[in-house]
């Protein structure tokens, strides 16, 4: 009789991202795979975490995952921890503009937190170009997208999705958090909102409360930190003269992104973005 052969490779798909994010690294992955640490890591923390193409490009064993987005962080919290009920709750949802106002009008807070998600989910989905913004309020206020058939319910990816969460704490906070977790030998990724390009830059509001250059000098004081740790950090960020003055001191390497949003103020071609890091 034959032997099976049990080595035989097969590929099991990694998570993709389960929301469309300003600013999501996936399409910066290739560029940023050499840069990444060479070394062993223990610990992994993401204190910015958006869409977390990162986190779901390196799945570590162990790792915290923080953003400030309040309904980013239910959502997570509800794939890992309950998706069969999101995964009902999903089914619920129509395409059709009134059917969105109507979704979009609901006051988080009032829901259940599956619904919260599967309300997050589902805007993220069918908005105008599937981005979160809000207003001064704090309200989510993109308009209905239009698109014949958005893909609302992923099933496998969020399964994916949800195994990968299984072994990360997960917080709703400042980025600042990161120092109650990081030690000597922690890799962490920082993906802030970025410092814009000219003042006049339509900069994206993820939360209602904007990310300032005060918000930029303090990051660059944990990023310090995280270093005098023994961490491995890396950080992205736009390619400003500020950024580079900033972070002078370490490794700065350049990264070409397209992108829609943030950009370059005539939108056209790659623009320059800086990857800095304290390891080589
Ligand atoms: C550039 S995005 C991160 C994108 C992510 N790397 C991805 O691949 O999708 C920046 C994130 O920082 C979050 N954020 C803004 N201010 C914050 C703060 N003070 N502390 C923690 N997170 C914050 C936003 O909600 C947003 O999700």
């Amino acid at each position: 009789m034959q032997e099976q052969n049990v080595s035989t490779p097969f590929k099991v798909e990694k998570p993709k991202p389960p929301v469309k994010w300003a600013g999501g690294k996936a399409q910066l992955i290739p560029q940023f795979e050499p840069l990444l640490p060479k070394e062993e890591y223990n610990f992994y923390i993401e204190p910015f975490v958006g869409g977390g193409a990162v986190f779901f490009h390196l799945i570590p064993q162990q790792a915290v995952l923080i953003d400030s987005n309040e309904e980013l962080i239910n959502f997570y919290l509800v794939v890992r921890d309950n998706l069969e009920e999101l995964l009902s709750d999903l089914r619920k949802h129509r395409n059709t503009e009134e059917y969105y106002y109507y979704i979009r009008a609901l006051e988080p807070k009032t829901l259940s937190p599956v619904e919260r998600a599967s309300r997050f989910l589902y805007l993220n989905k069918t908005a105008y170009n599937g981005l979160w913004r809000v207003n001064s309020r704090g309200e989510f206020n993109v308009p209905y997208g239009k698109y014949k058939n958005p893909r609302i319910i992923d099933e496998p990816n969020l399964w994916r999705v949800s195994h990968a969460l299984k072994n990360a704490q997960i917080i709703c906070g400042d980025f600042s958090l990161v120092l109650e977790f990081a030690q000597a030998g922690t890799f962490v990724y920082l993906d802030p909102p970025y410092h814009p390009l000219s003042e006049t830059a339509n900069f994206t509001s993820y939360t209602s409360d904007a990310f300032g250059t005060e918000d930029q000098k303090r990051l660059a004081e944990v990023f310090r930190e995280l270093d005098r740790r023994g961490c491995l950090v890396m950080l992205s960020n736009s390619d400003t003269e500020f950024i580079r003055r900033l972070y002078s001191e370490y490794e700065i390497q350049v990264v070409y992104a397209r992108r829609s949003i943030n950009c370059k103020p005539d939108g056209r071609g790659p623009v320059t973005e800086l990857v800095i890091r304290n390891y080589s």
